[in-house]
């Protein structure tokens, strides 16, 4: 008889899932697997079961068979007592049989899947699982199990190739697979506050609803703050039809620059005052939005936007103002924040307080396809680097730190795709997602030092905003893990690496491997010497970095002025060590 591993859990736990999941990995290695799964009833299967067994098939099992529990028990050293014909003719020649919801399997090894612990489990399973294993009680995992998260297949795949399948006699032995969520206990204490008042709606065309979304702020006369890149790419039509069809007249201000100075927002609400203008539409990448949310609320608050270049010093609320990502980017649509070159001083800074927050941000996935595949570089990798830096941030809390690992994951995956063809919608609507999410971290949880090391690289040398971010991102990270070896190790496996059998150590310091792969792949420069920043401008570029103060509090390891130093230096001779 092959090795039999059983999976127990009470309805619903994701034990199908998991198991059809293990299946097809062994497939892929190259395994013959047969699932045997119970069934509730002798007679007829209900629907459960026949999608079960789809589950299975699907994945790959060369054979699927259904069997009601009363008429199996099976044991580890008599595997075939009362076994079915049928059923033993399946298993006779396979490298190992994948059980599911065995009644009476005392002795079989088994992999338990549980959501959900203590005593409510115990009810409900107890039926299943006493008669498995003798235990009255699961507020504990058995002494000799091993804890595998529920979601991370190919761990129970990998610890069954090496302990099961090339081991003859492993099915004689007692393993105890206990898979639990992990991290669903609440560890992270901080106290927070989460204001986040702005509308959202995404989806592929929702663009056609930028007149009624005005209409729904009680707009009647907009401004429409635009990307001069969108103009370009021929897409103003896009946002300048729906308008129309609501009937709502419009003023175009399309002078926007990447990395916007304060004077844009001047003329801008100069602009509006003249023509009347009662709202606001921003469309483009951050800077576009950045531009419409301050228009926005000098309107109403009077004064120069050098006034509000700080926290809190906006008293009124803006006009309605409503933005329209077209990079997958900054997440401005529903930060509280708008970010400006001083001229004056040539420094970068923000304007920040909740009455920047947009009213209502539309996310239309295919505004975005005709971003050129560097500007979705950079844009990508600001992205990941706000949702990065806010779960690693001393402000993260249990909500920011679940928007930051759905955008690492949602971004991780899909930026290559993205910029290798821009035309890829799934990847695109990925990565849109993935940035209005790192916006929600960010305006929660704060961003750290990378961001902090990037604004000087924009005010002094012009370099874009994304394409600072993403050079010293690895750098940084590196400099970061010890301030959080936990934080790290999950990152580096959200981003893709085996962390398997490695210390905690070890497994966070591949998310420096992994972050320096990934802008590798989507032609990110190595280097500062490569943006042409002169090496003898580093120590003024780490004095303004660390007048950056919120997010170099923020910052897991809190730096001095020779640590930042130091990080640019290694970030302009190409040191990572990995
Ligand atoms: N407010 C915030 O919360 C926040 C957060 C992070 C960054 N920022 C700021 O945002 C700015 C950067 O924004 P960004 O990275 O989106 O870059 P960006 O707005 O400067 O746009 C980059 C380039 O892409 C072009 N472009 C945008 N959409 C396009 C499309 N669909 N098709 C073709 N071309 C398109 C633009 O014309 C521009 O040339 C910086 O000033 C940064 O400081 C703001
Ligand atoms: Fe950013």
């Amino acid at each position: 008889m092959p090795p039999i591993i059983t999976f127990i859990g009470w309805h619903d736990s994701g034990k199908t899932t998991l198991a059809a999941q293990v299946v097809r990995l062994l497939k892929k290695r190259g395994y013959s697997v047969a699932v045997i799964k119970s069934t509730k009833d002798t007679g007829l299967l209900p629907n459960q079961e026949g999608t079960d067994t789809g589950a299975y098939t699907q994945a790959g099992a060369d054979a699927v068979t259904l069997i009601a529990p009363d008429l199996l028990v099976m044991t580890a050293d008599r595997p075939e007592k009362n076994l079915p014909a049928l059923a033993r003719r399946f298993f006779a020649d396979m490298d190992l049989v994948i059980g599911e919801g065995f009644k009476g399997a005392d002795k079989v090894d088994k992999i338990e899947v549980f959501r959900g612990q203590g005593m409510r489990l115990a009810e409900q399973v107890s039926g299943v699982i006493a008669a498995a294993t003798d235990q009255k009680s699961f507020d504990r995992p058995p002494a000799d199990s091993l804890v595998f998260p529920l979601n991370q297949p190919k761990k129970i795949a990998d610890f069954l190739e090496k302990e099961y399948i090339r081991i003859p006699s492993a099915h004689s032995r007692t393993v105890h697979l206990i898979t639990t969520r992990q991290g669903r206990l609440m560890k992270n204490m901080q106290s927070f506050t989460v204001t986040q008042p702005t509308r959202i709606q995404f989806g592929a065309g929702t663009v056609q609803d930028l007149g009624t979304t005005v209409k729904d702020f009680n707009g009647t006369k907009v401004l429409l703050v635009v990307d001069p890149g969108l103009v370009k790419a021929g897409l103003l039509e896009r946002l300048t039809a729906p308008l129309e069809q609501e009937g709502i007249p419009f003023t175009v201000y399309d002078e926007i620059d990447p990395e916007p100075g304060l004077k844009l927002a001047d003329k801008g609400c100069a602009i509006a005052q003249e023509a009347g203008c009662d709202c606001v539409v921003g469309a483009g990448g951050g800077s576009a939005m950045d531009v419409a949310k301050a228009i926005a609320i000098l309107l109403t608050n009077g004064g120069k936007a050098v006034n509000y270049l700080g926290l809190g010093l906006i008293k009124k609320p803006g006009v309605p103002k409503i933005m329209v990502p077209t990079s997958a980017g900054t997440g401005a649509e529903v930060t509280f924040t708008a970010v400006f070159i001083n001229e004056a001083t040539g420094s970068k800074g923000g304007m920040n307080g909740d009455p920047l927050y947009p009213d209502a941000a539309i996310l239309d996935p295919e505004l975005t396809l005709t971003l050129p595949a560097k500007v979705t570089a950079y844009t990508g990798i600001d992205a990941l680097t706000h949702a990065l830096e806010a779960y690693t941030s001393t402000q993260a809390h249990v909500i920011s730190e679940m928007y930051s690992l759905e955008a690492i994951d949602l971004i991780a995956r899909n930026l290559p795709a993205a910029c290798a063809n821009g035309g890829n919608l799934a990847a695109r609507s990925a990565m849109l997602m993935g940035s209005l999410l790192g916006g929600k971290a960010l305006a929660t949880a704060g961003v750290g030092l990378v961001h902090a090391m990037a604004y000087p690289m924009g005010g002094m040398f012009g370099v874009p905003h994304g394409l600072a971010n993403a050079v010293l991102l690895p750098y940084v990270v590196q400099y970061n893990l010890p301030g959080n070896y936990e934080k790290f190790a999950l990152l580096a496996e959200v981003l893709g690496q085996n962390t398997e059998g490695l210390s905690r150590r070890d497994a966070a310091s591949l998310c420096v491997e992994a972050l320096y792969d990934l802008n590798a792949d989507i032609g990110i420069p190595a280097t500062l010497k490569d943006l042409d920043i002169p090496f003898d401008k580093i120590p003024e570029m780490a004095e303004i970095a660390l007048t950056v103060t919120r997010p170099v509090e923020n910052n897991p390891r809190q730096p001095s002025l020779a640590d930042v130093i130091a990080v640019y230096e290694r970030a302009y001779r190409h040191e990572v060590e990995v």
